[in-house]
């Protein structure tokens, strides 16, 4: 229905429930990519698992309480970005993002969630944009930094995946350190 242009042939659009068969043939394909770090590769593991993961997000945002899209490379899903959490009320999200290997190195998540930021703050009157990776993920960290945010600090051992507890790392930036970027003009 509507899509924003991030790179020459790489689009953001909204990722919902009746794109489930390609979405759960998205996973597939990139589950290796992305399976140590995203816990929904591990779940979304046919069409029916990926309705209910999408289904899910759809009701949360119906409740404007999540937000998920997916990117597309000359027609083809190749990753996405979420708000994870939406708390309008506190002024507090998170964001995510994950790309398959081949999509990566071209800018396309950072692109994506500095749009996604400039809404948060700028429409939806948000205070906090926070972003959470596992320590060890220095390309997710990159990301942050790209964005101008802020390494806050360590929770430690505060998240399980795959039967280990993993430290988590937490970036973030304020709506008043926020500057209009070139994406802020056409957002
Ligand atoms: C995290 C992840 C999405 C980052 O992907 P990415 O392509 O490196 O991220 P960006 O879209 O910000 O692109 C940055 C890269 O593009 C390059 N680039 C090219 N043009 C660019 C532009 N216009 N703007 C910014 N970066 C650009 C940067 O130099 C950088 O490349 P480098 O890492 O070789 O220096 C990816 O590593 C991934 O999917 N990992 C697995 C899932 C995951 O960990 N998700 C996060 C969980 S917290």
């Amino acid at each position: 229905m509507f899509a924003l242009t991030l790179a020459e042939g790489a689009e953001l659009r909204p990722l919902e429930p009746w794109r489930a068969a390609e979405f759960a043939a998205h996973v597939d394909r990139v589950r290796a990519d992305i399976r140590d770090y995203i816990p929904f590769a591990g779940t979304v593991v046919d069409e029916p698992a990926a309705r209910r993961f999408l289904q899910a997000y759809a009701d949360k945002q119906a409740r404007d309480a999540a937000r998920i899209y997916g990117i597309w490379v000359d027609g083809v899903l190749q990753g996405g970005t979420l708000f994870r959490t939406f708390d309008a009320g506190r002024g507090i999200c998170e964001a995510g993002v994950w790309l398959a290997a081949e999509a990566r190195g071209r800018g396309l998540v950072t692109a994506a969630v500095r749009h996604m930021i400039d809404w948060a703050f700028g429409e939806r009157g948000l205070h906090r944009v926070e972003w959470l990776c596992d320590p060890r993920n220095t390309a997710s960290a990159a990301v942050a930094r790209r964005l101008g945010m802020t390494c806050e600090g360590l929770h430690r051992q505060a998240f399980t995946l795959d039967g280990e507890r993993r430290d988590v790392q937490v970036w973030a930036v304020l709506a008043a350190e926020w500057p209009a970027g070139p994406a802020s003009a056409d957002s």
